[in-house]
């Protein structure tokens, strides 16, 4: 079924078991928010009506990988799950190693143990947290250069994720001896989830091939990035997104991933590349952090579910739906007069919440005072992607982030229509009662990463 020829977004599978979810009332969301100190991370999810927090190995399984867990064989070395997971990662990311992982984050504080250190740049088209962390924790310095567009969000650009090909070229002029590698992050997800063109990931190859440099990919959101150039790049509509998927492959040399997002893991990672010697350091790292070679942190039941996820997560049928019923909850708030981030990206909605509730000062946290506020309205949790997140400064003064966002990221294959037309609902009558909501101030905050733990209070 490639055209369906309806409008209604086809929700390819049907439930087989069901988590109840727990109703609560708004009495009741008012007492959680004054326990977790207005922290929506310090909130039960027992007490969340619909988890927006993350689309981060919070996706339901499908049947067929609860059914490949019970082939999961526990061996130490050697275990059959492990080539099964290594062949499913190779039939779309080509590369000579695959090392899995816990999650996403090992694999980078594996890859740069090794490649970072002080003096060493790496340049991405934007670091994702975790990523930025783990380059700066060995000394180097973490450079995004994505197109200008990319920074604007009331700009258009269909691949608002690509690189700054004229920045990456000028860094690699000037400090090229100190950049050990090239990064694309895919799609782009601190810039709102956007896509990276085939031809703007062509341009990366050839000017790292210019300047001698490996290209690695960050490609959590591998499939829905794929999906997207099939959509939007010329020439690219009649390809299946394996094929799409592998030729991005081939232009880079390796890779890092969180495989709880695509390949539609619960927990799980890997660490890809070609160079041999490059493999055995990392290998030499992951068995002091992770475990053996041949299951890297995971049990082999996880691995088998992950070789079985990457077959779901390339099909049209599934990709389709994802990314239109992503755009379905993101044109609705638009529609209803409430500023997104635009285009609406492959995983997530972000509110621009500096827009929605202009009589907040950033650093009453805008963003902060959105999210609570849709938790306390609707139960929803979301996430603040702002000052919170990114106003402390290293020197330890506060300053205002480049924006206020609140992300509402969609777990996979988890929520119907239904509960995205609550979301809908309960944005709109929060969008009502907008000018009403106060500002935060933090009380009580921890050196480094404060949105996990902060402890708030509103401005009366
Ligand atoms: N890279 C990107 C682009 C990510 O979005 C994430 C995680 C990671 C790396 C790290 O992977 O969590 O498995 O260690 N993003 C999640 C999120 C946490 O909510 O966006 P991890």
């Amino acid at each position: 079924m490639d055209e369906p020829g309806f409008r209604t977004i086809f929700e390819p599978f049907r439930i087989h078991s069901v988590e109840p979810l727990r109703l609560t009332t708004r009495a009741e969301r008012r007492e959680h928010l004054r326990t977790a100190a207005y922290n929506l991370f310090q909130v039960r999810a027992e007490h969340v009506l619909v988890d927006l927090l993350t689309d981060s190995g919070t996706g339901a399984m499908s049947r067929d990988q609860w059914a490949a867990i019970q082939h999961g064989d526990e061996s130490y070395a050697g275990s059959p799950s492990y080539f099964v997971f290594a062949d499913a990662v190779r039939e779309l990311f080509p590369f000579e190693h695959v090392i899995p992982v816990h999650q996403g984050r090992a694999a980078e504080k594996i890859l740069f143990s090794v490649i970072g250190g002080p003096g060493r740049v790496v340049p991405n088209n934007t670091h994702f947290d975790t990523t930025r962390a783990n380059v700066e924790a060995t000394g180097a310095e973490a450079l995004d250069l994505v197109i200008p567009e990319g920074l604007d969000p009331t700009s258009d650009h269909p691949f608002k994720g690509n690189m700054d090909l004229a920045r990456l070229e000028e860094v690699l002029t000037t400090r090229g001896d100190d950049v050990p590698c090239v990064f694309v992050t895919i799609t782009n997800n601190s810039g709102g989830g956007q896509p990276v063109s085939l031809a703007n990931l062509r341009g990366v190859r050839e000017v790292c091939t210019r300047f001698g440099k490996p290209l690695y990919l960050d490609a959590c959101r591998f499939a829905e990035n794929a999906w997207f150039i099939r959509e939007r790049e010329e020439g690219q509509g009649d390809r299946d997104v394996a094929d799409i998927v592998r030729e991005i492959a081939a232009l880079a040399d390796g890779m890092t991933m969180s495989a709880k997002k695509d390949p539609m893991g619960n927990i799980g990672g890997w660490l890809a590349l070609d160079d041999d010697d490059l493999a055995t350091a990392c290998r030499n790292t992951l068995i002091l952090t992770e475990g053996f070679p041949t299951y890297g942190g995971l049990a082999g039941r996880d691995l088998e579910a992950l070789a079985q996820g990457l077959k779901e997560v390339v099909q049209h049928d599934y990709l389709r739906y994802r990314i239109r019923s992503t755009a379905y909850l993101g044109e609705a708030l638009r529609d209803r007069g409430i500023p997104v981030l635009s285009p609406i990206g492959g995983h997530a909605v972000y509110i621009d919440a500096r827009r929605l509730a202009p009589h907040l000062d950033p650093l009453e946290y805008p963003g902060q005072s959105v999210a609570v506020a849709l938790y306390e309205l609707g139960g929803i949790r979301s996430c603040e992607i702002g000052t919170v997140m990114f106003g402390r400064r290293p020197d330890g003064t506060e300053v205002p982030a480049a924006m206020d966002l609140v992300r509402l990221a969609i777990p996979r294959r988890t929520y119907t229509q239904s509960h995205v037309d609550y979301v809908i609902e309960v944005c709109e009558a929060l969008a009502e009662r907008v000018d009403s909501l106060p500002g935060y101030r933090i009380v009580d905050e921890p050196r480094a990463l404060r949105h996990f733990t902060a402890s708030f209070e509103p401005i009366t």
